[in-house]
């Protein structure tokens, strides 16, 4: 197993250093465009092997020779955004990067599974999947992970409940437009408006969809790494030990929900094949409206980025 992590900033070697622990690859490659700082970062990973007892052979690189024959990779090349800075505002820039990263990628890598996290997370991996020419079940964008987390803990810290036992649905794509459903989350499989009072519930939604901006405020420079490479770790996770995880994640749909070509946050199966099956979760009207607006948001940026680009 070799895996490559585009990317060797906040979310890239935090997302690097987790795989590394986790001995998920044989061989991690950490590549991006700054040199010295995925050697220098990569380098630092692998010394602390003896201590942290794993073999993993993680190598910096800015050469892209370096990543071939990749079975996964993992884009987070790209711009963080700062204070003020919304998603779509990193639209055109880090589309720009992140088809010039996925083109050199399968210069050297025939049939990888790649994982984008670059943002605004649903329209990059739309760019990625058309750059790549890989099937749709190859590309997957990593956000429904990140989402459903932060609304897991939030609703653990309101009940003082360990976060295991809560588990949540966030559909939809990465932005304001993010859909938390309430009826599919639970604690210990009761539903949370069993729990908590309704107004409460509304003002923890409200704080999963602005999440990454309140980390963003704190942090003034950058956005959340922790939370986000953990989120990776899991799909990668999932595909690598084909454990067969159901994770809500960014895919290309094809008529499910009323939604076709776009690529959306919704539940998956993630296995050794990537995304090997859709769930089509039946949906109140008012989440499923939610879904279909959020999937239109991106279909128009999509639509927006193709003219320049074709
Ligand atoms: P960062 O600024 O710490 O790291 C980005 C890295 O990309 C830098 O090291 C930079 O040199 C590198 N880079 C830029 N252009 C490149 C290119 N052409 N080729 C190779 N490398 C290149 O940013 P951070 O915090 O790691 O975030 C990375 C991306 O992930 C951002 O777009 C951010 O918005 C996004 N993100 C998405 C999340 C999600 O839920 N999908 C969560 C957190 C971050
Ligand atoms: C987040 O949600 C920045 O999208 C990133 O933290």
């Amino acid at each position: 197993m070799k895996i490559t992590v585009i990317g060797a900033g906040n979310v890239g070697a935090t997302t690097a250093f987790r795989l590394a622990e986790k001995q998920l690859a044989r061989e991690l490659v950490l590549l991006d465009v700054v040199e010295g700082i995925p050697q220098g970062k990569a380098l630092d990973m692998y010394e602390s092997g003896p201590v942290g007892l794993f073999d993993t052979n993680v190598t910096g690189s800015n050469d892209y020779a370096d990543s071939a024959n990749s079975d996964i990779v993992v884009i987070t090349a790209g711009l963080p955004r700062k204070p003020g800075m919304s998603r779509e505002d990193l639209l055109t820039m880090n589309a720009g990067i992140v088809r010039e990263v996925t083109g050199k990628i399968m210069e050297h890598s025939k049939n990888p599974i790649i994982v984008v996290v670059s943002n605004p997370l649903d329209i990059m991996t739309h760019v990625a999947w058309q750059k790549s020419g890989l099937p749709k079940e190859r590309v997957i964008g990593m956000a429904g992970v990140l989402d459903s987390a932060r609304f897991r803990s939030f609703i653990a810290m309101e009940l003082g409940v360990s976060m295991q036992d809560v588990t949540a649905c966030v559909l939809g794509g990465h932005g304001d437009a993010m859909v938390p459903v309430v009826k599919y989350t639970t604690v210990a499989g009761i539903p949370i408006a069993d729990l908590i009072a309704a107004d409460r519930i509304a003002e923890l939604v409200e704080r999963t969809r602005t999440g990454g901006a309140e980390i963003v405020n704190y942090l003034k420079q950058g956005s959340a790494f922790y939370a986000p490479a953990a989120s990776v770790v899991e799909m990668v996770e999932s595909i690598v030990l084909d454990r067969k995880r159901v994770l809500t994640c960014a895919v290309s749909l094809g008529g499910e929900y009323g939604i076709d070509g776009t690529f959306v946050g919704v539940p998956v199966k993630l296995g050794k094949n990537g995304v090997e099956k859709v769930y089509e979760i039946k949906l109140d009207q008012s989440d499923l409206d939610m879904l279909q607006k959020s999937a239109l948001i991106v279909d128009e940026n999509c639509k927006m980025l193709e003219a320049p680009f074709t």
